[in-house]
């Protein structure tokens, strides 16, 4: 297998350089009005000096502008996606459809609940079946993202304690595999993060996690499935043992995927969760802005919950408001709705069982995976793994100490496909942490088998094709530490006419 080699990056044109004088996309019938009506109504201060310098263009010609860009973007609907940790499979038409449907997205947030029952019934069976995934008791639909779901879980664990009188609890502890986002929402929330060391199997070390807690912890964070893609196997030992000292286990849902219908998290002893819906259960991730990350609790912190929560009196759907303990709102309305209406048809649409063999298909497609590629590269944790898992450069870098995971995955892109998360979870030096999804065909797999193959060959025969890459995209390697800090987002380029 052959990666093509065109070497001639082309850089598309704005569409300002795409413009020419006259050109249009529509033509309006004339409207009959001489005079401009804005004028006379707008005050002269306010009216512009000078027309705004806007493309002119054809309407086929921005149709073809756009569509190119767009393709100029990795998706899911194009290629394959192993992205670990961020579970790109692919979200069913059938949840856009649903979600889109004309009733649901024209309907006004404030429409009274006499006009939005099935609305409403919408957002209360969505609770209700996420209660029933999770094992917990009550469900907050209002979080836009996953790591908004983490901060409002940590706000309620802080308002119980400050409720309860117990003032004693600084300190939140996290494993160095953590997300980021953990540490940073118990810091937002003004906890000290203390920090576990994992043991060499990537697994929490049970006698740090012992020597860590104290009178002082609030609340361990984890997932589990952790962040190198195995299972806690002393789940319960360490929740018994957080509870021992009074603290609450926090779970980070971003795995829920590889367990869903096997396992319930507050069976496993956790009290709050988060879930990230673009993960799971096909919604738009939303870049932190219009997802969803439900929140799931046990009885005892349900009482802090942000309000309005959907609520069934016997007759009629409506949104509880009387809440009085509740950590209050966090999202305008009731979060975004048409997310929980995408979440709920891929529920109903797989049902008990589908959502079931979703889990066991993720966990079958990542081990078919990681077996194809151990002998080309490095695996960091040998043993079955649940839904992804992580390679190294190790195999690579004898061939030429460049060879970092960095280059490895560019090369990647060449062949068609999204790069692996590479770097995280911190704990393992150069990591490529792939997770296949259960939406992935054998053959679509055997294809990236191939392709990672020979990318191993090439590192072996030809190691600055590798380190030179990626070559067949618009713009080669870029500065990606520059491209954070100095974003150049505007467009300063002159018009083509
Ligand atoms: C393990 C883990 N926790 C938390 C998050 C944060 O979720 P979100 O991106 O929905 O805010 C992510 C996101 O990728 C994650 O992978």
């Amino acid at each position: 297998m052959n990666a093509p080699l065109l070497n001639t990056p082309v850089l598309e044109p704005s569409i300002f350089e795409l413009s020419h004088v006259g050109a249009q996309g529509v033509s309006l019938p004339a409207v009959g009005v001489e005079e401009n009506p804005l004028e006379s109504l707008i005050p002269p201060d306010f009216l512009r000096e000078a027309a705004p310098r806007l493309p002119e263009i054809s309407q086929m010609d921005a149709v073809r502008h756009f569509l190119r860009l767009s393709q100029l973007n990795h998706c899911i609907d194009k290629e394959f996606y192993p992205l670990g940790s961020c579970t790109m499979k692919y979200n069913p038409k059938v949840c856009d459809y649903y979600g889109m449907l004309d009733g649901l997205t024209r309907l006004h947030p404030m429409t009274p609940a006499h006009l939005s029952q099935g609305a409403l019934k919408i957002i209360y069976t969505l609770q209700q079946y996420l209660a029933d995934i999770t094992g917990f008791d009550a469900v907050s639909l209002q979080q836009a993202a996953g790591a908004q779901g983490e901060l409002v879980g940590i706000m309620m664990i802080k308002a119980h304690f400050a409720h309860m009188g117990d003032t004693q609890r600084t300190e939140v502890i996290v494993p160095d595999s953590a997300h980021g986002t953990n540490p940073a929402s118990a810091a937002m929330c003004g906890y000290k993060i203390v920090e576990i060391k994992s043991g060499a199997n990537g697994l929490v070390d049970l006698a740090r996690l012992k020597a860590a807690l104290s009178h002082k912890t609030a609340a361990v964070m984890l997932t589990n499935p952790s962040t190198v893609g195995l299972f806690e196997k002393d789940i319960l030992e360490i929740t018994r043992l957080v509870h021992e000292v009074g603290a609450f286990m926090y779970y980070d849902g971003a795995n829920l995927n590889a367990v869903m219908g096997q396992a319930k998290p507050a069976q496993m002893g956790f009290d709050v969760m988060h879930i990230n819906t673009h993960k799971t259960f096909a919604t738009p991730h939303g870049g932190g802005g219009p997802g969803c990350g439900p929140v799931a609790v046990t009885k005892t912190l349900a009482p802090y919950l942000p309000a309005p929560i959907a609520d069934f009196d016997g007759q009629q759907y409506f949104l509880n408001e009387d809440r009085p303990l509740s950590v209050g709102k966090v999202k305008a309305f009731y979060g975004n709705f048409e997310m929980m209406a995408r979440a709920l048809t891929y529920i109903q649409a797989y049902g008990a069982e589908g959502l079931s063999q979703v889990s066991q298909d993720a966990v079958l497609n990542a081990n078919y995976l990681k077996a194809c590629l151990q002998e080309d590269y490095q695996v960091a944790f040998d043993q079955v793994c649940k839904h992804e898992f992580i390679l190294t450069n190790a195999k690579q870098k004898v061939h030429d100490s460049h060879l970092n995971t960095m280059a490895i995955v560019k090369r990647l892109m060449d062949y068609g496909y999204h790069p692996p998360t590479v770097y995280f979870p911190l704990i393992v030096h150069e990591a490529m942490m792939f997770e296949p999804t259960e939406t992935e065909s054998k053959a679509t797999l055997d294809h990236f088998v191939a392709a990672m193959k020979a990318i191993a060959e090439e590192c072996r025969t030809q190691p600055e094709l590798v380190l030179n890459a990626p070559h067949t995209t618009p713009v080669s390697k870029v500065d990606e530490v520059a491209a954070a800090r100095n974003p150049n987002l505007n467009y300063f380029g002159q018009s083509a006419s």
